[in-house]
C-alpha cells in the first residue's frame, strides 16, 4: 500500500513556497520542511519505524519529495530575489538628469567690498598699498604723530593698552610714520586696516572698526593736490555728480586740517534724517602733514611737504548702502551679509 504522506508534504511545501512573498518568508518555509526539526526531515527519520516491506517504496518517495522541494525552493528563491533586486533598483534609481546641488561659495563681506573699492580707486591714481601692525607702540600711535601727552585719545578710557607703552592702534595714522621712516619721498600710499577704541557698541560705535589711511609726500605737494585727489575719490565712490566741501578742522598731525563732506545723496542737500538736516555727510579727516611730524621721521619740512587723510570704512559703507546700525557688520547674519555680493 502506497504511503501518501510524502506527496502530501510535497503539496504543502509547494503551496507555501508559492505564497511566500519574500526571500525571508521562503526561508521560513525551508526551515519548516527541510530544517532539523522540519516536517520532511522528521518523516525521513521516522522511516525506520515502518514495516520493512514498505520501507524502500516510501523511502524512495520521501527522497524524491525532498529533492523536489529543494528544487522548487531554489526556483522560488531565484524568482523572489530577482523581484527584490528589481524593487531595490527601482527605489534607489539615480536620476542623472537632475541638476546638481551647488556648494554655496559664500560672498564677500560688505566691508571687504567697500575697502576693495576704496583701494581700487587709489591704485588707479598711482598709490601703493601697505599694511602694518594692529598692536602698536605709543610712539607710532601717538608720540610721533604729535599727539600731546594730555590728549584725551591717550587716556586709558579711550585706548586699549596692553602695557604702559604697547596698545591696540586707535587709527591707521601710525602707518604714516612707519612708511616715512622706512622709505624716502616721493611716497604715495594707502594703508587699510583694523583699529580699536574703547567704545561701547551701539548703532554708531564699535570697539573694532576699519580705516583707510592715505599719505602723499614729495617736493611741492600742496593742499590743491589733496583737494583734487579727494574730490575725485568722492565722485568715484558716491557717483559722478557728488559735490564735496572742505571744512576747516583740527588734528595734531596735520596743519592745516580739513574735514571732507559730501552733499547728502539721499536728500540732495535739502536736509533729511541721514544728514541730520545739514545737507552734508562727513566722510573723512585730512590735512597737510604737520612739519613736526616730518621732522619726527627725519624729513626736512623745507624740502618736502605732504598730505594725509583717514576715513572709516564702516562709515563709508553705511552712507553708501543706507545702513543705520554699525553692529550689522559684525553680527554675521547671512540675511544681511549676502545682500551685497
Ligand atoms: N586718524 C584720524 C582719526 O582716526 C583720521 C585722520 C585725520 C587721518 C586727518 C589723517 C588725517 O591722516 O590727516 O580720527
Amino acid at each position: 500500500m502506497a504511503d501518501k504522506r510524502a506527496s502530501e508534504i510535497l503539496k504543502g511545501a509547494r503551496g507555501e513556497a508559492a505564497r511566500a512573498k519574500s526571500s525571508a518568508d521562503l526561508e521560513q518555509v525551508r526551515v519548516k520542511y527541510l530544517g532539523r526539526q522540519g516536517i520532511l526531515t522528521q518523516f525521513l527519520r521516522s522511516l525506520s519505524s515502518i514495516p520493512v516491506a514498505e520501507r524502500p517504496e516510501v523511502g524512495r518517495e520521501a527522497n524524491l519529495a525532498k529533492a523536489e522541494i529543494e528544487t522548487l525552493l531554489g526556483e522560488r528563491l531565484a524568482e523572489l530575489k530577482a523581484a527584490e533586486r528589481r524593487h531595490a533598483l527601482e527605489s534607489q534609481r539615480v536620476d542623472l538628469t537632475l541638476p546638481g546641488r551647488r556648494p554655496s561659495p559664500g560672498t564677500l563681506h560688505p566691508l571687504t567690498l567697500v575697502q576693495d573699492e576704496i583701494i581700487e580707486i587709489f591704485l588707479g591714481l598711482g598709490f601703493a598699498v601697505a599694511e602694518g601692525p594692529e598692536v602698536e607702540s605709543d610712539f607710532y600711535n601717538f608720540e610721533a604723530l604729535n599727539i600731546p601727552r594730555d590728549h584725551p585719545a591717550r587716556d586709558m578710557q579711550d585706548t586699549f593698552y596692553l602695557s604702559e607703552d604697547v596698545l591696540l592702534r586707535t587709527h591707521t595714522s601710525p602707518m604714516q610714520i612707519r612708511i616715512m621712516k622706512a622709505m624716502r619721498p616721493p611716497l604715495r600710499y594707502i594703508f587699510p586696516g583694523r583699529v580699536y577704541r574703547r567704545d561701547i557698541a551701539d548703532a554708531s560705535h564699535s570697539p573694532v572698526f576699519h580705516q583707510v589711511e592715505g599719505l602723499a609726500v614729495d617736493r611741492n605737494i600742496s593742499m590743491g593736490d589733496l583737494k583734487g585727489t579727494l574730490e575725485l575719490f568722492a565722485r568715484e565712490m558716491f557717483g559722478p555728480r557728488t559735490t564735496t566741501r572742505f571744512r576747516p578742522s583740527f588734528f595734531p598731525f596735520t596743519e592745516p586740517s580739513a574735514e571732507v563732506d559730501v552733499r547728502c545723496f539721499l536728500c540732495g542737500g535739502e536736509g533729511c534724517r541721514v544728514c541730520k538736516q545739514s545737507g552734508w555727510l562727513e566722510i573723512l579727516g585730512s590735512g597737510m602733514v604737520h612739519p613736526q611730524v616730518l621732522r619726527n621721521v627725519g624729513y626736512d619740512p623745507e624740502e618736502v611737504t605732504g598730505w594725509a587723510f583717514g576715513m572709516g570704512v564702516e562709515r563709508i559703507a553705511m552712507l553708501k548702502y543706507g545702513i543705520d546700525d554699525i553692529r550689522l557688520f559684525f553680527e554675521n547674519d547671512l540675511r544681511f551679509l549676502t545682500q551685497f555680493a
